[in-house]
């Protein structure tokens, strides 16, 4: 798949096959977050890679949205740090980064937010200064993917301006 096409075709994926994910694939998703760039480089994330099942079971019970996650045969959280002052971008960004290297390489994946902060942080054994921003689930896709308009965007004209609001 092309750049723009891998882009603009991706949407998030909730339903996943058993199919493990080669190591070799993990790392290439796991690289392309890590070289996100972030404000002035000061580099606020860490990636924890969570494929143990008693582990997937129990971030799931860290967000209120997240009872499915344990179906996904890796999940990957995104911890932050207040180093800089544009963390939640940076950490956005290396999570796109990481869902469009998986989308080209044919794997679903959807962020997943932490509602319950100490539960996130004590599931994955953070230090006192850093949370998980997001967690990300990747798989191969069990369902085939929504058509683009079922996957409702607002209209252009509301959501571009030109020169002025
Ligand atoms: C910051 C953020 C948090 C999200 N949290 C959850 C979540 O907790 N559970 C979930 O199932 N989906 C979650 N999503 C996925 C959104 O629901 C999804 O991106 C949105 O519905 C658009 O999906 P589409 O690209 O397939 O159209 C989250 C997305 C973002 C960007």
């Amino acid at each position: 798949m092309d750049t723009y096409k891998t882009i603009v075709t991706k949407r998030d994926s909730r339903s996943f096959t058993e199919q493990a994910i080669p190591e070799e694939t993990v790392r290439r998703i796991v690289q392309a977050g890590r070289m996100a760039g972030s404000s002035k480089n000061v580099q606020p994330c860490r990636f924890v890679i969570i494929q143990d099942p008693e582990q997937k079971a129990a971030i799931a019970k860290c967000g209120d949205f997240a009872a499915w996650i344990p179906t996904a045969p890796l999940i990957v959280a995104v911890a932050l740090t207040d180093v800089g002052t544009r963390g939640e971008f940076d950490a956005g960004r290396a999570a796109q980064n990481m869902m469009i290297a998986a989308w080209s390489e044919d794997l679903g994946s959807c962020p997943i937010s932490m509602h319950h902060v100490e539960c996130a942080r004590d599931t994955l054994g953070l230090p006192e200064a850093w949370r998980v921003c997001i967690v990300v689930a990747f798989g191969y896709k069990s369902k085939p993917q929504q058509s683009i308009p079922q996957a409702a965007r607002l209209p252009w004209d509301e959501y571009v301006r030109r020169d002025r609001w």
